[in-house]
């Protein structure tokens, strides 16, 4: 029913009337007027005095009423609906996407060898969920933002290995998807322990001959997102 906040389920006005009881603390006796709440919340002071009722009733604020006014306290079901919406903004706000856009480039070749090696190729598998195009599809991108990748909390770790005749780097993967046009394939940026590029070069693996099935060549623009 349309108004009536004392039905259903907890709602946005109860956030609200949480939200400005945290601000003087989550665990004080706050005093404040239902009509100053009223009006930091948007609503009639009689709206607002059914929804304290309503609060009370559902044990996420307890009152107490005098002769010249009202304390009120947020409880503990009260903290965990605050705490609930803290969780779900946050996780949120952390999963924010970087994009990063470049133009393709060519290398000198050697993507295809190291990609093709057993000692990495497992791991892609296990770790990606995809077995690699043997090659990077190297992006150029703008140094300062290439840089921003570095920074990322979700890297997957690839071990080094060695074999009879050397020894190989271990390297960091970040999930990402490439797109050109209105077309975008799951990838993975690689990061190499060692490696002769800066950070204005992308390394992309996918599971498939990007060149051929984003349809770009040397020059072409395309946009990664980690
Ligand atoms: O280092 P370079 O770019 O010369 O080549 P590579 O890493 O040996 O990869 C061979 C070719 O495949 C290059 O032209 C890459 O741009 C391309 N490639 C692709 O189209 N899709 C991939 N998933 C990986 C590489």
């Amino acid at each position: 029913m349309v108004g009536d906040e004392s039905q259903g389920n907890t709602n946005s006005k109860h956030i609200d009337v949480l939200m400005e009881l945290a601000k003087h603390g989550l665990h004080e006796e706050v005093r404040i007027p239902t009509s100053r709440l009223a009006g930091k919340i948007g609503l009639s002071q009689q709206s607002a005095s059914r929804i304290m009722k309503d609060m009370e009733n559902r044990g996420l604020v307890s009152r107490k009423v005098f002769a010249d006014g009202q304390v009120v306290k947020i409880e503990s079901r009260g903290l965990e609906l605050l705490k609930e919406r803290y969780s779900l903004l946050n996780s949120i706000f952390s999963k924010k996407k970087l994009a990063i856009s470049g133009a393709l480039v060519s290398g000198v070749g050697e993507g295809r060898y190291y990609i093709g090696l057993k000692g990495y190729r497992k791991q892609f598998k296990d770790k990606l969920n995809f077995l690699p195009y043997s090659g990077t599809l190297n992006i150029k991108v703008d140094k300062r933002t290439g840089s921003q990748i570095n920074a990322l909390p979700e890297f997957i770790m690839i071990d080094g290995f060695s074999t009879k005749k050397r020894s190989f780097g271990g390297l960091r993967l970040a999930k990402a998807k490439i797109e050109h046009g209105n077309r975008q394939i799951l990838a993975a940026v690689i990061k190499p322990f060692r490696t002769v590029h800066g950070d204005d070069i992308l390394e992309i693996i996918a599971p498939y001959f990007l060149r051929e099935k984003l349809k770009i060549k040397d020059g072409d623009k395309v946009r990664i997102v980690v």
